[in-house]
């Protein structure tokens, strides 16, 4: 199964610039892809682009190949595949327990009461939630609403995951029970694209990075050509201190391919 994106233009209808400048990408089966770029360069856009919640101005969200149709069983097609954990947990969470946030997705796809338990309880279990079920969402902290949105995103058993600064505001525990369920869902054959600026992170888990910037995407490929490249463009007391501590960048990398797909 593969997720892609055909020339994909957005904006958002109060802008004047674009949010997504002809982004083409193939996401395939089994990826770890860490999503890279400054502050607004579209990151969270691409994100909610791949599961329907925005609709391309122009250009294609496609599902093996097949143009996404953004009607009701369309875009119930395409979330049952794929799952977005938003950036702000508390945009996703708004069931008055945990319990039936987390029961919402399922029964949205059509699965039978006691089919959505089993799931809810499943995903519950591996996001370590099992104890605050009955809580309101409402009266989580933020690291417990991170993984409350991530478990209503694998009750629905997604294909692609895609997680948007999820690590962020999670205990190094957390952090690391995260990374071990995305290491499960990887070995499932499902895709995980996370979003982050712990390049560091993205540098030890990735296999795959893409890099945004303005809207464009500036590389894609090998995550640590891709992020060797972006390190370069960080300020220089910054780059000057990873430069000590790091390799110098590969030759292919200072002579400046990191301005085209990598
Ligand atoms: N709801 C919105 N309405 C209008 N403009 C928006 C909205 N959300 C984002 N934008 C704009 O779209 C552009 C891309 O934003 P986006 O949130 O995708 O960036 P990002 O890469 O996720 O940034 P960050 O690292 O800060 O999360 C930015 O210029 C931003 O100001
Ligand atoms: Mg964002």
């Amino acid at each position: 199964m593969t997720l892609g994106f055909s020339d994909v233009h957005f904006s958002y209808p109060a802008l004047s610039v674009p949010a997504l400048t002809g982004a083409t990408l193939r996401f395939a089966a089994g990826e770890a892809v860490a999503l890279v770029g400054r502050n607004g360069s579209g990151k969270s856009t691409l994100m909610l682009l791949a599961n329907g919640i925005l609709r391309p101005g122009q250009g294609a969200v496609t599902l093996d190949g097949q143009a996404v149709r953004y009607d009701r069983r369309g875009l119930l097609d395409l979330r049952s595949q794929v799952g977005v954990v938003f950036q702000n947990p508390e945009e996703q969470l708004f069931s008055a327990s945990v319990y039936q946030d987390l029961s919402l997705g399922p029964l949205n796809l059509g699965f039978s009461s006691v089919e959505a338990r089993e799931r809810v309880l499943h995903a519950a279990g591996r996001c370590d939630l099992l104890n605050l079920l009955d809580r309101p969402t409402h009266a989580l902290s933020g690291g417990e609403k991170a993984r409350a949105a991530l478990a209503g995103v694998l009750a629905m058993g997604p294909r692609f995951l895609f997680a948007d600064e999820l690590t962020n505001s999670l205990d190094p525990w957390m952090r690391a029970n995260v990374l071990e369920i995305f290491a499960d869902l990887l070995a499932d054959g499902c895709t995980v694209v996370l979003a982050t600026h712990d390049h560091a992170l993205a540098a030890s888990w990735a296999q795959r990075a893409v890099w945004l910037d303005a809207g464009r995407v500036r590389a894609d490929g090998p995550a640590d050509v891709v992020l060797t490249a972006l390190r370069q463009q960080l300020p220089p007391a910054f780059s000057h201190r990873r430069q000590t501590a790091d390799a110098r960048p590969p030759a292919a990398v200072s002579a400046g391919l990191n301005e085209v797909p990598l």
